[in-house]
């Protein structure tokens, strides 16, 4: 979502402003803008569409010359996508200049309020509004003002402010959307993630909710809404340059899907005890004796983390012996759950920053459950408000449709089943054999991934069709449903993904001639009862495109293409059979000629319910 840079020190604020604009874009956006002060004042350039049209703008405009400035790009909320209402947005008294990130729930009280005393607005956003109140409320100080509107607001916001009457300093706050500064030699970058910082230092600090930070080139100041200091913790930015840059690869969601075997290698290292058969979880040890206790676990998160939630439901039923349940994190806040004691609530989040997974666990910890968070961004809203969790390690995800976060999620909640199972009733066989077969399993995905070419050529098939199913059972349904997410995030085709055995409730009707039906067909518990769905499809001229296991020869007989994943126990399969159809995604989407990492209307970090 919105993505906000901010920037004082020593050099030309322009160029490195743009650069972290770049940087930022893979959040999702459809305008962005820049405000510098000049020596003539503010200057402020806006551009619906990409940064690069922001670029030609400056460009034609000679440049914008001065070291302090604010950037941003907008993933529209309030009000169309049109300049107007893209960011930055100023107020028409003090000279005030203004960034923001969230939605100002209140806007339309606030607004009314400031018309009545007098000032205009130019633009349908809530952001404006919260310009012209730091403007209203400014009294020669710029931190009281940002201070005092914050207390007037409720909703969610990151800000950057600057004004002209106070040229060295920018003003920065957040609730509920994230937001850092990084901290350089008598320079500061503000920025809502660490990848517009690390070019340039990898010092940090990372606000709290309801902090305010007032920064200068000789240094910055920490304090909340209410004007109490805060001593801030500057904290090293675990992030390096290469891991988000593109290298070799045409899209960073190839990249992604590629470095899975890496990346999964990560999120297994040293947290495996091969003699004992047991699973090391270092985050969770402290709460090891609550979650042995346990009765029920409720996994949450929403799009494709919500994916890994439901095959984590399966894995903590079958590995870890409790009861489990995954639901959609927004529509859990708000069916007045109940909360046993013994509860324990799965927060899972690539960003860490949903606000609906937020939301739904803040809900479940008021409730009295115990928060553990499966997240990969270190530092994140969600890894600090929960109680104790397991960080994916997967390194930045820059592709909006997610993949290796996907795989990440799944094995981190392997992991936490068999800690949990191993502590219930698993033998020290199984666990034993499980995280042997677990081990292995970045090699397997190796091995899916040298069949690129297979996928891509089965892709050019049917890439014409806009309507596709996929189908699964069991721990391969949610894959089902991952493997339809991806096809619409960056092709644009519809695809429905669902149990196999529900297409005959319904479903069955759309199929006619051709229509490509994606099925999960693994050697697993319900092969057979698959391979009688993937009948009643051919049965009506639908085209069967199977993901089964190497060495099943009878799936050709059935289906008109079939791509391979290497034999694994069916609980650990899901992160096999799930690389052919990111693949099939994938190159779809370059076929049809979209822009795969920036898909339309998509937002990486989703910080608004
Ligand atoms: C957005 C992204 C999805 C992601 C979902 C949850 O919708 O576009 O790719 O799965 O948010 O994000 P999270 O960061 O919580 O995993």
């Amino acid at each position: 979502m919105c993505g906000i840079v901010a920037y004082v020190g020593g050099k030309r604020a322009e160029p490195l402003l743009i650069e972290g604009l770049k940087r930022l874009e893979y959040r999702g956006y459809d305008s962005a803008g820049v405000a510098l002060l000049t020596d003539e004042g503010m200057k402020i350039v806006r551009a619906v569409g990409r940064v690069a049209n922001l670029e030609d703008k400056l460009e034609n405009l000679g440049g914008l010359q001065g070291t302090v400035g604010l950037a941003h790009t907008r993933w529209a909320t309030h009000g169309g996508v049109t300049e107007a209402n893209a960011h930055p947005h100023r107020d028409d008294r003090s000279g005030i200049c203004l960034v923001h990130n969230g939605i100002i729930e209140n806007y339309a009280a606030l607004r009314t309020y400031l018309e009545e005393k007098g000032h205009r607005f130019h633009s349908e956003t809530d952001t404006e509004v919260l310009a012209m109140l730091v403007g209203e409320l400014y009294e020669g100080d710029l931190e009281r003002a940002v201070q005092a509107a914050l207390r007037e607001v409720t909703g969610a916001y990151a800000i950057a402010v600057i004004c002209e009457r106070e040229p060295g300093t920018i003003v920065c706050a957040r609730k509920g959307s994230p937001l850092i500064v990084g901290v350089g030699n008598s320079e500061f970058i503000v920025a809502s993630d660490a990848s517009a910082i690390v070019a340039h230092t990898t010092q940090a600090v990372t606000l709290e909710d309801y902090n305010v930070c007032k920064v200068t080139r000789e240094g910055f100041r920490t304090s909340t809404i209410d004007d109490v200091e805060i001593t801030p913790k500057v904290m090293q930015l675990e992030l390096d340059l290469e891991q988000i840059e593109l290298g070799t690869f045409s899209h960073f969601m190839q990249k992604e899907i590629f470095e899975q075997p890496k990346a999964l290698r990560n999120t297994l290292r040293g947290r495996i005890d091969e003699y004992e058969g047991k699973v090391v979880l270092g985050g969770l040890t402290s709460f090891a004796k609550d979650l042995v206790k346990a009765h029920r676990v409720l996994l949450t998160g929403q799009g494709t983390a919500l994916h890994a939630a439901m095959i984590g439901r399966y894995l903590m039923e079958d590995l870890g012996k409790i009861p489990a349940t995954a639901e959609y994190a927004s529509e859990f806040r708000y069916r007045n759950p109940i909360i046993e004691d013994g509860t324990v609530v799965i927060a899972v989040s690539q960003s860490g920053e949903t606000a609906d997974t937020l939301a739904a666990l803040q809900e479940a910890k008021d409730r009295g459950a115990l928060a553990l968070g499966v997240v990969n961004v270190v530092g994140s809203t969600i890894s600090r408000e929960t109680d104790a969790g397991v960080y994916l390690r997967v390194g930045p995800e820059i592709g909006v449709a997610s993949t290796k976060a996907f795989t990440g999620q799944v094995t981190a909640l392997t992991l936490v089943s068999i800690f949990l199972g191993r502590r219930r009733l698993m033998s020290a066989e199984r666990s034993m054999m499980l995280l042997e077969e677990l081990k292995r399993v970045p090699e397997r995905i190796e091995r899916v991934l040298e069949q690129d070419r297979t996928i891509k050529r089965v892709t050019e098939r049917y890439v014409e069709r806009n309507n596709w199913l996929f189908l699964g059972r069991g721990y391969n349904y949610p894959v089902a449903m991952e493997g339809a997410l991806k096809l619409k995030e960056i092709s644009y085709i519809h695809a429905e993904g669902m149990p196999a055995a529900e297409m005959k409730h319904g479903p069955i009707a759309l199929i006619d001639e051709g229509m490509p039906a994606v099925f999960i067909a693994n050697r697993g518990p319900q092969y057979e009862k698959v391979m009688s769905n993937i009948a009643e499809v051919r049965a009506r001229g639908g085209h069967v495109i199977a993901v089964a296991t190497e060495g099943d020869e009878h799936i050709k007989t059935v289906a008109q293409d079939v791509l391979y994943v290497p034999d694994c126990p069916d609980c650990l399969s899901p992160m096999l059979t799930v690389v052919p159809l990111q693949l099939m995604a994938y190159h779809a989407a370059v076929l049809r000629g979209h822009d795969v990492d920036k898909p339309r209307n998509l937002a990486k970090s989703v910080t608004v319910e």
